[in-house]
């Protein structure tokens, strides 16, 4: 299968600023992460709080630089590509955050939210833009779209907030997505329906996920490949199922043991 998303070596560094701190060595926060992305293939970056998860995603969006290593799409180095390169891989890899109520501007419309990127991409005519938009925001499941074209952000629950994110998201027809945390800031009761949703839109448009979590449950459920983080640093990666099946590195193990039944006697029924 192509690989259409490639990081090799990563590294993220932060200096530590100001005062008696200032001549601190800095604090390399990602270290060494290597991640070839399939057409079509979810991955899990599962890991706990601070391991550099949230980093990496960052990086591989090209919304953070990373310090050393390299990221490609497709065969191309996208690593320090300018203005108009950028444009470009936004309309292939685009990115849903883990917060609906702030990564949605809140003098926007569902209308403008999910229609927005095709503006700035200057992507069809006006009328395309907009069947687009209704387009998108059916495949999210916000219907009938009459319905939701009109509202704000704070006319719309947490669960179709992050609809409307990933709608947005999906409008320039990206190839990849990259999904951190999008599920922990809902309520328990609606997050299956959006990890349905992300797992039927990796189907239908052959959309590669990169998703990123905490729970060794969600991440099962999501993806066939896991990628491990602990510390900065990649510990064990490989197909989801053997990974758990047979936990090579400590921390997986501890993970697993934290995740408990839930994942060892039910697995993904009980999502
Ligand atoms: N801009 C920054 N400046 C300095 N340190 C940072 C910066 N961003 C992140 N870090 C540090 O990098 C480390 C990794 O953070 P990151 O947010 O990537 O972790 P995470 O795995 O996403 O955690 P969480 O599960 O809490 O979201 C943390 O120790 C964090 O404090
Ligand atoms: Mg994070």
């Amino acid at each position: 299968m192509t690989t259409v998303l490639r990081a090799d070596g990563l590294v993220k560094e932060y200096r530590p600023r100001g005062g008696f701190f200032a001549r601190r060595a800095p604090v390399r926060v990602v270290d060494g992460v290597d991640l070839e992305l399939r057409a079509g293939e979810a991955v899990a970056i599962v890991g706990e709080s601070g391991a550099g998860k949230t980093t990496v995603s960052r990086m591989l969006a090209l919304l953070e630089k990373p310090t050393h290593g390299r990221i490609s799409l497709g065969d191309k180095d996208v690593t320090t590509i300018g203005a108009r390169g950028l444009r470009e891989f936004r309309r292939q890899v685009q990115i849903v955050f883990q917060n609906p109520y702030e990564s949605l501007d809140p003098r926007h419309t569902v209308r403008v939210a999910a229609g927005e990127p095709l503006d700035i991409n200057r992507i069809g005519s006006r009328a395309e833009r907009a069947e687009r938009t209704r387009e998108v925001l059916r495949i999210v499941g916000l219907t009938p779209v009459e319905r939701y074209l009109d509202r704000y952000p704070h006319e719309l629950s947490g669960g179709q907030r992050q609809r409307v994110a990933i709608a947005r998201a999906l409008a320039v027809g990206p190839s990849v997505l990259i999904a951190d945390e999008p599920v922990s800031m809902l309520d328990a009761s609606i997050r299956s329906s959006i990890l349905n949703l992300l797992s039927d839109l990796q189907s239908t448009l052959h959309l590669a996920i990169v998703f990123v979590t905490h729970d060794l449950a969600t991440a099962r459920f999501m993806s066939e490949r896991l990628m491990v983080m602990y510390r900065g640093e990649v510990v064990e990666t490989g197909p989801t199922e053997d990974v758990l099946a047979a936990p090579d590195h400590p921390y997986t193990r501890l993970l697993l043991s934290a995740a408990g039944n839930r994942l060892a006697d039910h697995g993904k029924e009980t999502l």
